[in-house]
């Protein structure tokens, strides 16, 4: 694997590898050492979670790791995206983790790159965002192994959100039972989910779900024509104890966060005995690590 940019690139058996590997490493602590390579966090959108991962993913295998404050960098100044990632490959570094508002970028990049340089995709606009996507499969499968028996619920923004565009395409790609995404009306898909159904009833979609992933109210990405009254959002899409009581008892809650807490998620929940939003963080270091492994193997550089 050169550059990780999507789910739609990946096979079965290239899914397996990286929750193989991932796995090993959240189970062992002598991690493999890829000392002399340099990856750089490209982050043109804000991100906690995403790009500490990528850091702390790194520094487990001994890879240096340079942060770009965007602000204060040429990106200010106009510079090209393609020319600061030649710049810096010319200084040593060979990982470019990139997160862009643009839908599309890395992917339409790729080409213009030399060998040596690998870029992974952390979020392209509304597009994708694969290694959440494996991140959150992983979390999945770690407590509910058979993917065919499952009904997963992904609940929210689905009409702006990377996350469930990715996670759609890898439970289709790996044989989820059943998807259900809910969303009220004006934030139904572009295009019907591979191998799912779309509902705007929160009690249908959680009727004997087994995971729940909830999706960020995304302020930021609202058009102007979206009008969403937040308490009737709360009221109608909320994961809350009284809605997750049409949920199977052991149903997972996710969340890729960041959460607006008392929006789309209450605290009772987020804090609850089925939340395994802290451990879909963890799993993220793990994760991480097995791409960028899978990206260094058999480096011709
Ligand atoms: C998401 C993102 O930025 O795509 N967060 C994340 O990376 N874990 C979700 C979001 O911002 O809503």
């Amino acid at each position: 694997m050169k550059h990780f940019l999507e789910i739609g690139q990946l096979s079965c058996e290239d899914v397996s590898r990286l929750l193989s590997r991932a796995n090993d490493f959240k189970t062992q602590n002598n991690f493999p050492k890829m000392t002399g390579l340099a990856l750089a966090n490209l982050f043109y959108e804000p991100s906690t979670r995403t790009r500490v991962s990528f850091e702390m993913a790194a520094k487990n295998l001994d890879i240096r790791v340079v942060n770009m404050d965007l602000a204060q960098s040429s990106a200010s100044k106009g510079e090209m995206i393609e020319d600061t990632i030649h710049t810096l490959h010319a200084m040593g570094i060979h990982l470019f983790v990139i997160r862009h508002n643009q839908n599309g970028l890395p992917q339409a990049m790729v080409g213009t790159f030399r060998s040596g340089i690998h870029i992974i995709n952390a979020g392209d606009g509304t597009h994708e965002h694969p290694s959440q996507a494996l991140i959150d499969l992983m979390t999945i499968l770690q407590h509910k192994p058979n993917l065919q028996q499952l009904k997963v619920v992904i609940v929210g923004n689905v009409l702006h959100s990377r996350v469930a565009n990715s996670l759609q395409e890898l439970c289709a790609l790996m044989g989820i039972g059943k998807l259900v995404l809910v969303a009220p009306e004006i934030w139904y898909p572009q295009t019907l989910p591979l191998h799912g159904t779309v509902t705007s009833s929160l009690q249908e979609g959680l009727k004997d779900a087994d995971v729940v992933v909830a999706l960020r109210v995304q302020k930021e990405r609202l058009h102007a024509d979206e009008r969403l009254d937040l308490p009737i959002y709360h009221a109608e899409y909320a994961i809350t104890n009284t809605s997750l009581a049409w949920a199977k008892p052991d149903v997972m809650v996710m969340h890729p966060g960041p959460m607006n807490r008392g929006i789309e998620i209450d605290s009772d929940v987020a804090d609850g005995r089925c939340s395994y939003i802290l451990e879909q963080v963890k799993n993220g270091v793990f994760m991480r690590m097995a791409i960028l492994e899978a990206l260094t193997l058999n480096r011709s550089e």
